[in-house]
């Protein structure tokens, strides 16, 4: 069994359009314990089968689920057209929430089957054909908490941080469409200000504060998911309010929000509440320190 682990953004600074029509990042990536489970088996005769528990009928078990794709093209990259192999994806990471979850899968895809088909690609290859398969792909290759630059694929790993965080994910129950997402982002580019810099959230990470992370989380794309989506920045508000939060994001380009809490405690406590007023919540922690869980191989 192979965990492939959802992940947030605790910094995200959009520092422009590029003619290739995406967007340059600062990112500081976040692997969180809340993780899809899969099951690879190699097959011959090129076959690919895949089978999906779970994603509320959400996530297609077929050729167009992003885990598919990454088979195919890892074996292309290999010259290997004759491999095949059986996938079960149990999902657990909500669909469409700027958790990652597809393109972790994908990531989980492409390390396991490399090792199930014996091919050993070099880790530059695994990087490549990843991140042919989406921005977000090449971090969960080794996942746990690094700064993503260009669309979010070139990645510098991070220092691990002195403590995992207690987080609460609020689910608001409507997708926000990523491309749409960004095509508002017209009005809200770095001004005269200049960019938002991830120092104080770095140097939070490394002591361990939560408070101070709390401080420094930033996602510009809450301008505009908040302007297109009224309802986001009501349910940041009320996660605010509750008792033991510190601090309340736009997790990615959403719709999951995520809040920072002060302990566990305080986490499970706010998720049981808001679910009990019938608004989908869970607590999970970071995963920066990466997953300890068989098959999740950093
Ligand atoms: O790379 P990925 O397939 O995940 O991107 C999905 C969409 O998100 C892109 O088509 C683009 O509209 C937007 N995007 C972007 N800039 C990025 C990442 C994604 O504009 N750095």
């Amino acid at each position: 069994m192979r965990l492939a682990p959802a992940k947030t953004n605790l910094f995200l600074e959009v520092l422009g359009r590029r003619d290739d029509g995406f967007h340059e990042l600062d990112t500081v990536f976040a692997a969180l314990a809340l993780a899809d489970e899969l099951e690879l088996e190699p097959l011959g005769e090129g076959r690919i089968e895949l089978a999906v528990e779970g994603g509320g009928g959400l996530v297609p078990a077929d050729p167009g689920n992003l885990a598919w794709r990454a088979a195919e093209a890892l074996r292309a990259a290999a010259g290997r057209p004759e491999l095949g192999a059986r996938i079960l994806l149990r999902k657990r990471i909500p669909a469409g929430g700027g958790l990652g979850g597809g393109s972790s899968d994908a990531a989980a895809v492409l390390a396991g089957l490399d090792a199930a088909w014996g091919l050993g690609l070099p880790g530059e290859r695994l990087w490549e054909v990843a991140a042919g398969l989406g921005s977000d792909v090449p971090f969960f290759l080794q996942a746990g908490l690094q700064r993503g630059l260009g669309r979010g694929e070139l990645l510098e790993p991070l220092p691990a941080p002195a403590a995992e965080l207690d987080l609460v994910l609020l689910f608001p129950g409507f997708p926000c469409p990523t491309p749409e997402v960004y095509r508002g982002m017209a009005p809200y580019y770095p001004g005269v200000s200049g960019p938002a810099e991830p120092r104080e959230l770095l140097e939070g990470l490394a002591l361990g504060d939560p408070d101070a992370v709390a401080a420094g989380l930033w996602n510009r794309l809450e301008l505009p998911a908040f302007a297109r989506w009224p309802r986001l920045v009501e349910l940041r508000d009320l996660l605010l309010e509750q008792p033991g939060v510190l601090g309340a994001l736009l997790s990615g380009s959403g719709s999951t929000l995520f809040a920072v809490a002060r302990t566990a405690d305080d986490a499970a406590r706010v998720a049981t509440d808001l679910s009990r007023r019938g608004l989908p919540a869970l607590a999970t922690r970071t995963a920066m320190r990466g997953l300890t869980s068989a098959g999740f191989a950093p």
